[in-house]
């Protein structure tokens, strides 16, 4: 995972959200709900594959507003913190 933002490079699993992937790295994303209701944890996702968890359906394209806590990666991707 790339933080284009502030310039990290994460090595995360792809079996948790992209929230609880970077929780895991010790980092402290905005969040609410965690639930997908709030978008209290949407940022943009620049380049890469992600998977809503909700519907299974995965997304190929950049996005302004991907929820963090109800999305994981599906291989290397570029979020915008
Ligand atoms: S924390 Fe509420 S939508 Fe993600």
């Amino acid at each position: 995972m790339t933080l284009q933002a502030s310039g990290r490079t994460l090595t995360v699993s792809t079996g948790d959200s992209l929230l609880e992937a970077l929780e895991a790295q010790g980092l402290r994303p905005a969040h609410g709900c965690r639930m997908g209701i709030c978008n209290s944890c949407a940022c943009a996702k620049l380049d890469g594959v992600s998977q809503d968890l909700h519907s299974g359906e995965q997304n190929a394209d950049p996005v302004s507003a991907l929820r963090l806590c109800v999305s994981r990666a599906r291989g290397d991707i570029t979020l915008d913190l």
